[in-house]
């Protein structure tokens, strides 16, 4: 499949008005997080993007690396500079994770979902994951970085054990995909959200119905503790609330999920129609 992602193949196709208008490419970089938070401290605008076809430093939440061999993933970082206090930052990671399940679906016809926090998974292995960065000030945040990482067509064999059980969109539709329709289905459904909030609406709900992982068992490590329960909701903030096996409802920010219960119903057919 012919697969190229260049400022111009992005440019021909793009239907934003202001998401990835500003466009670095780069055959190869650190990480296009770290390139993404240096331009926004110099004062790049709103929707600036950098996209890479390999990073040598990939980044993932809870300081760990993030693998993708050359050419095989969707390996971006937006620029975003919402009106938001810093405790609301976690409403825009919502819009990308978001956005990225709908333009999946549109692309590949796989049902996709969301594992909190942010991490996109098809039929329960992740596919996906978004890294979000943030410089605040006097109250305000002043950018929000929005690192993703999509395997699409991406042989997960040659993936580190740890990031396992992992996927992959050609793994799951049994050939490769275009990475190009891919980001400019993604841009588009960004903006679609980011202006939804930009006028003052969360996107809480739509990101709520979307994850795989409430009513069902889970074990969740924060730094220095680990609780098992069944999570039970997520609350405006993003925060899940998960209601041990002690009866209690704790209220926890961040973490890494495992899921141990079965696939809800809705998750189960990995197509739709
Ligand atoms: C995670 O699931 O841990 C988040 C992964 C985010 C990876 C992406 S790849 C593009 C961008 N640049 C980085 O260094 N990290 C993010």
């Amino acid at each position: 499949m012919k697969d190229a992602l260049s400022r111009s193949t992005i440019m021909a196709g793009l239907t934003t008005r202001y998401i990835g208008r500003a466009i670095e490419h780069y055959a190869e970089i650190d990480s296009t997080n770290t390139r993404a938070v240096e331009l926004a401290r110099a004062g790049a605008p709103e929707g600036t993007l950098v996209l890479a076809e390999v990073q040598t430093a990939g980044r993932g939440r809870l300081g760990r690396p993030w693998h993708a061999p050359a050419g095989s993933s969707l390996l971006m970082s937006l620029i975003l500079r919402p009106a938001l206090a810093p405790g609301q930052a976690q409403r825009v990671t919502m819009v990308c994770s978001l956005a990225a399940v709908e333009a999946i679906e549109t692309t590949t016809r796989l049902r996709a979902a969301i594992k909190w926090p942010n991490d996109l998974l098809i039929h329960d292995k992740k596919v996906g994951g978004v890294l979000t960065e943030l410089g605040a000030g006097s109250g305000r945040l002043d950018y929000v970085v929005v690192g993703m990482g999509i395997n699409v067509n991406l042989d997960v064999s040659t993936l580190p054990e740890l990031m396992a059980p992992a996927t992959s969109l050609s793994a799951e539709l049994g050939q490769s995909t275009s990475r190009l329709s891919l980001l400019l289905a993604l841009l588009e459904r960004i903006e679609y959200h980011y202006e939804w909030l930009r006028r003052g609406r969360s996107p809480h709900e739509a990101w709520r119905q979307r994850l795989a992982t409430l009513g069902r068992r889970v074990q969740v490590t924060t730094p220095g503790e680990v609780w098992e329960g069944v999570a039970e909701d997520v609350d405006a903030d993003g925060a899940l609330l998960l209601r041990t096996d002690a009866g209690e409802l704790r209220r926890i920010l961040a973490g890494d999920l495992t899921l141990r219960g079965h696939l809800p119903d809705q998750h189960r057919h990995p197509r739709l129609p």
